[in-house]
């Protein structure tokens, strides 16, 4: 069984979707590993790192992919880079599967079993398959580290001879995963955070880690939460009440974090150019959301901006600016995936179709999208 990892070509990933320690692991489960020459780079794993843990080291991607039966991506491959790839191949990556219907038509023409995973279900047995969950963890705590790169004053209160400063203010906006790690990171900092959600369950995680939650507290924000844990559009009604709230609170923050979303929709607009206007000079937004059209009506994606006096960074993938780390956690997401399907005996690779994970996941299969959520997409 070969099993394949290329550099990634979307402009500024510099994650790869192994690591030497996932390699070493392939390799013991029977896999021949075969890398593209410099994938590695960008999260500081270089070639000899890969070589040493055991892998092959070719150069291009056609060599790497040539006879692969299984295909490692963080963000998919390339449709121009399909050619080389063998029918019936398994291709692993987080495929954006809702806004991507040409790229999982060309992996359909070239038959290849496509697995997005962004769509593992958030079961217990999934966790350490959870890429969604390792990646806005990193994402989170990157904001902050970004805020404060922008922000022109400290985070702790700190008491000088020469006076005290006091602790900035952070405020957070969606508390799942990221916006979690980002409250966390701003406490330790010794900043002072608050935080927000629809989700009423968020409020006692969001306590915990010693921030203050404030939100629209009526008979909708009871339902907000899908079966799923995840966020629901909310009435125009809810929204006008929560953009009360945000405005009366954001006048007050030095930084804010903006993470909301809500699956398959653009993201909730929080933050509306007014409300930027009404903030302290030198604040700082960061905008997690901006690959989902932003939370913040002036977030422009991938640029640093300043709108009267205010920073508004909007940089797309804040993973890949942790890449070595994140590539680290994906890669083991991975491997925490391809392990089970690895017939012990044999050491052949078998896809349960009726398995809770893999159902969910697979959006090609033998030459369709076969999704239920995707069909007709391309
Ligand atoms: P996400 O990335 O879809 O959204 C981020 C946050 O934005 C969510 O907390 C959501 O409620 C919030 N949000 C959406 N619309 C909003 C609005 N208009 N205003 C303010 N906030 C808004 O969510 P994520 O981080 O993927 O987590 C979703 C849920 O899944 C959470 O309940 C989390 O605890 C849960 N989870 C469960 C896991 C497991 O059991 N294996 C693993 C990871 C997360």
């Amino acid at each position: 069984m070969k099993l394949a990892v290329v550099k990634e070509t979307t402009p500024d990933e510099r994650r790869v979707a192994a690591s030497p320690e996932t390699v070493r692991k392939y390799v013991a489960l029977g896999f021949a590993v075969v890398i593209e020459a410099g994938a590695g780079e960008g999260a500081s794993f270089p070639d000899a790192a890969f070589a040493e843990a055991g892998a092959t080291i070719v150069e291009g991607a056609d060599a790497a992919l040539a006879d692969a039966d299984v295909i490692l991506s963080v963000r998919g491959i390339d449709p121009a880079r399909l050619g080389a790839v063998k029918k019936g191949a398994l291709l692993l990556g987080m495929l954006n599967p809702y806004q991507n219907g040409a790229l999982l038509d060309s992996y359909a023409q070239a038959g290849l079993d496509a697995v997005a995973l962004e769509f593992i279900p958030r079961i217990t047995r999934a966790q350490a398959m959870d890429v969604l969950s390792s990646q806005a963890n990193l994402a989170g705590y990157r904001a902050v580290i970004e805020a404060g790169y922008h922000f022109s004053r400290a985070f702790p209160m700190m008491m000088t001879a020469a006076g005290t400063i006091a602790p900035a203010r952070v405020m957070v906006m969606g508390a799942g995963v990221a916006g979690l790690q980002a409250i966390a990171t701003a406490r330790r900092l010794g900043a002072v955070v608050s935080a927000t959600d629809v989700r009423l369950a968020a409020k006692e995680q969001v306590e915990s880690l010693g921030g203050k939650f404030v939100m629209v507290e009526d008979e909708e924000a009871k339902e907000a939460e899908t079966a799923g844990g995840y966020a629901k559009e909310m009435s125009e009604a809810y929204k006008k009440k929560q953009a009360a709230l945000i405005a009366e609170t954001l006048k007050k923050q030095d930084i804010a974090i903006t993470t909301a979303l809500i699956p398959g929709r653009p993201a909730p607009r929080l933050i509306t150019a007014d409300m930027v206007r009404s903030m302290k000079p030198g604040a700082i937004i960061v905008d997690l959301a901006v690959e989902q059209g932003g939370n913040c009506e002036l977030t422009r994606a991938g640029e640093v901006i300043e709108v009267d006096g205010v920073t508004i960074v909007g940089h797309r993938n804040l993973p890949s600016r942790i890449a070595t780390d994140a590539s680290a956690l994906f890669a083991k997401n991975l491997l925490n995936f391809v392990t089970p399907l690895v017939d012990k005996e044999t050491g052949a690779l078998r896809l349960d179709l009726e398995d809770e994970i893999i159902a969910a996941s697979l959006v090609v299969r033998d030459g369709t999208i076969v999704h239920p959520q995707l069909k007709g997409a391309a």
